[in-house]
């Protein structure tokens, strides 16, 4: 199984009612091709964990890569994994904008200037720790929540 994990700006044809339709498409099309994943929005950007088969997560991320809602789409982290982090989502969104929880650690990561970047797997390792992270704050109470992202 592979994970992708990418950081994007929105672009200017992004309008936020735009969320919960980008949602619901992505969680009737993973569905089908057996990927999961999480999806944060916030400060201007997209962070977005997709996992699943090798062949379809590349294919999503080219899809994904050429949607005109966001640009500037940076891969953070391309890796092979034995279990999903999310298991349990089709996709999830986390409106960060709307949170507390993390998200300090959220624009911390989002407005790191990645070209400033000496050692990019320090970044990747910082990136995976907040997803953990988020897992482990959500854990069980991930349906409850979902329902109200
Ligand atoms: C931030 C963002 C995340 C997205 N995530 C997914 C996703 O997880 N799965 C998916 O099928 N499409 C996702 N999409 C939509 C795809 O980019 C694309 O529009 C959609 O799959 C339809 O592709 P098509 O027009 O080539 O058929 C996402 C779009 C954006 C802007």
């Amino acid at each position: 199984m592979k994970n992708i994990i990418y950081i994007s700006d929105i672009s200017p044809e992004f309008e936020m009612d735009m969320l919960p339709q980008i949602l619901k498409s992505a969680q009737q099309r993973n569905s089908m091709n057996n990927i999961t994943g999480m999806l944060f929005y916030g400060s201007g950007h997209f962070m977005q964990s997709i996992e699943g088969p090798d062949e379809e997560v590349r294919e999503l991320i080219v899809r994904i890569g050429k949607d005109k809602r966001h640009r500037n789409i940076q891969i953070i982290a391309n890796r092979e994994i034995e279990h999903r982090m999310f298991p349990n989502w089709w996709m999830g969104l986390s409106n960060m904008d709307d949170r507390v929880l993390l998200s300090e650690e959220y624009c911390e990561l989002i407005q790191t200037n990645l070209d400033d970047i000496e050692d990019s797997s320090e970044y990747e390792a910082a990136v995976l720790e907040f997803f953990r992270d988020f897992c482990e704050y959500v854990g069980d109470e991930s349906e409850s929540w979902q329902a109200d992202a």
